[in-house]
């Protein structure tokens, strides 16, 4: 059985993540794993403060299905099933010791060997007591400790493969450290964090997904409850466009997947993270949301608690969880609220505009955007002021005026803009972004002159109407510039 749980689909990361949560249950403050490169007889081993076990825990939590999933567990508890520290430690090795101490108690130590189960036929439960011969040095940490835990794992088979090599070990370490600082973040997090955890004795600095109080942020809704649940929360967050973040911010919040696998939601469990990203099925018509760059911005928080695991249907991994489905719609409403405002954030770099209150009074926008059967076209509007105000004073020049905003119309470069979109992973620049100050100005004189001549606006309310409308609210020196011209 336990050959066959070995390939419950851990990865290093996961599987040592597992044996964190169980320190974390056990309340540790100090967490420090070490993984040790040589070669074969290379190891991985986590040290932990908590509270330790007494022989006859030590004894049950070495089986499988220590506990029943069906119990009701401690709020602070992250484990359900009575499996992770065999699932997770013999997904990577094929050797696993505890050795454990309960306040000031007697060290007590019982190993598993998957080389040795069977190899005695008559033998009883080979479940060994004490370290391997030889390894005994490994547990010594546990002897300068009142209480606490070490997990050993040896003959790391499923780690140290053929062609594994020293250099491989290094970039394993940065995966892992990478995975426990967002996995453990918000326990890490904060003037007085909960958790020290370690990684090789350097210690593991959180990342947290949110940017929480950067002020170049879209949106950071307050945390709210989730009607018909008991204690799950939401807080929603829009993340800066990356104009506004500086290259080294740009890189670190874009997490270790990347922008697009880091989106959407991330849910949490006793504030453990579970889920980092994904719209949890969740999409328009049936058909659920991709990942995509549009909505990259996007990142909400869900929290949910120990007494919902079966309803989230939580695995052994604690690396999946889904929404019961009475909930979904509820989910849906808040994830199409925050993509939209990811999505406007995206598409305008940063500089959008609340959709009621101050634009209502902005200038119309030059391009308008039609919506039908035969599918999306983009008009320039013939009532935006300055182009209204031409049209007016174009005389014969007219049908030639229109042919050539027809043209315009028709020929959108839309492949090659969606194209370049995709591909830079970024919106082409447009509104004047790093144009010259005098160039912002010929435009804004001529649809201030457009205002003022012959739409009859006062030179005041041109002035306030322009700077309520982007592009040229990022221009509020120039729009106070503007003067009528002497003709
Ligand atoms: N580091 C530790 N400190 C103290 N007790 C531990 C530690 N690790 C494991 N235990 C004990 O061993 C038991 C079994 O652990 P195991 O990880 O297999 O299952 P679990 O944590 O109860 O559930 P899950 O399968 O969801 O992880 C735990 O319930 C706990 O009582
Ligand atoms: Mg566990």
């Amino acid at each position: 059985m336990f050959e066959s749980l070995r390939g419950l689909g851990y990865a290093p990361a996961t599987a040592i993540a597992d044996l964190i949560d169980n320190s974390l249950s056990a309340n540790s403050s100090k967490i420090d794993v070490q993984l040790e490169w040589a070669g074969p007889e290379s190891w991985v081993r986590i040290v932990d403060d908590g509270g330790g076990m007494d022989d006859a825990a030590l004894e049950a939590g070495m089986r499988l299905g220590a506990r029943d999933p069906r119990a009701e567990r401690a709020p602070s508890d992250l484990g359900r099933f009575g499996l992770g520290l065999k699932t997770a430690s013999f997904s990577q090795a094929r050797r696993l010791t505890v050795a454990s101490r309960r306040n000031g108690g007697p060290t007590v130590c019982l190993r598993w060997d998957l080389d040795l189960i069977g190899q005695e036929p008559g033998a009883e439960w080979p479940l060994f007591e004490g370290p391997a011969p030889g390894s005994e040095h490994l547990l010594a940490p546990l002897d300068k400790m009142e209480h606490g835990t070490v997990v050993l794992w040896e003959r790391l088979d499923r780690i140290v493969t053929d062609g594994f090599t020293a250099t491989d070990m290094i970039e394993l370490a940065d995966r892992i450290e990478v995975h426990l600082a967002m996995t453990f973040h918000r326990l890490m997090d904060g003037q007085q964090p909960q958790l020290r955890l370690l990684l090789n004795g350097r210690p593991v600095k959180p990342w947290d997904p949110f940017l929480i109080g950067h002020p170049g942020k879209a949106l950071e809704s307050p945390e709210y409850k989730i009607l018909h649940t008991t204690g799950v929360t939401v807080q929603r967050h829009v993340l800066p466009h990356r104009d506004m973040l500086k290259p080294a911010e740009q890189e670190a919040a874009a997490g270790p997947g990347g922008w697009t696998q880091q989106e959407g939601f991330y849910v949490y469990r006793n504030r453990r993270l579970l889920l980092a990203g994904g719209w949890l099925g969740l999409g328009d018509g049936g058909k659920p949301w991709p990942r995509d760059e549009a909505h990259r911005l996007a990142r909400i928080r869900l929290d949910i608690p120990n007494s919902v695991d079966a309803e989230w249907k939580i695995n052994v991994l604690k690396s999946t969880a889904s929404p019961p489905v009475r909930l979904r719609q509820q989910l849906r409403k808040l994830a199409s609220e925050t993509r939209e405002t990811a999505r406007r954030v995206f598409a305008h770099r940063g500089h959008i505009t609340p959709i009621t209150g101050m634009r209502s009074n902005a200038v119309a926008e030059a391009w308008q955007v039609r919506r039908s059967a035969q599918g999306t076209s983009y008009r320039i509007a013939r009532d935006h002021d300055l182009v209204a105000s031409i049209l007016n004073r174009a005389g014969s020049l007219k049908p030639d005026i229109l042919a050539l905003l027809r043209l315009i119309e028709e020929t959108v470069p839309v492949q090659r803009i969606w194209l370049d979109t995709a591909e830079d992973k970024e919106t082409p620049r447009t509104g004047f972004v790093g144009a010259p100050a005098n160039e912002v100005m010929e435009t804004l004189s001529s649809i201030f002159e457009a205002l003022v001549t012959y739409s009859g606006l006062s030179p005041i309310e041109a002035r306030e109407r322009l700077g309520r409308t982007p592009p040229f609210n990022q221009h509020l020196d120039l729009v106070a510039d503007l003067e009528v011209k002497d003709t």
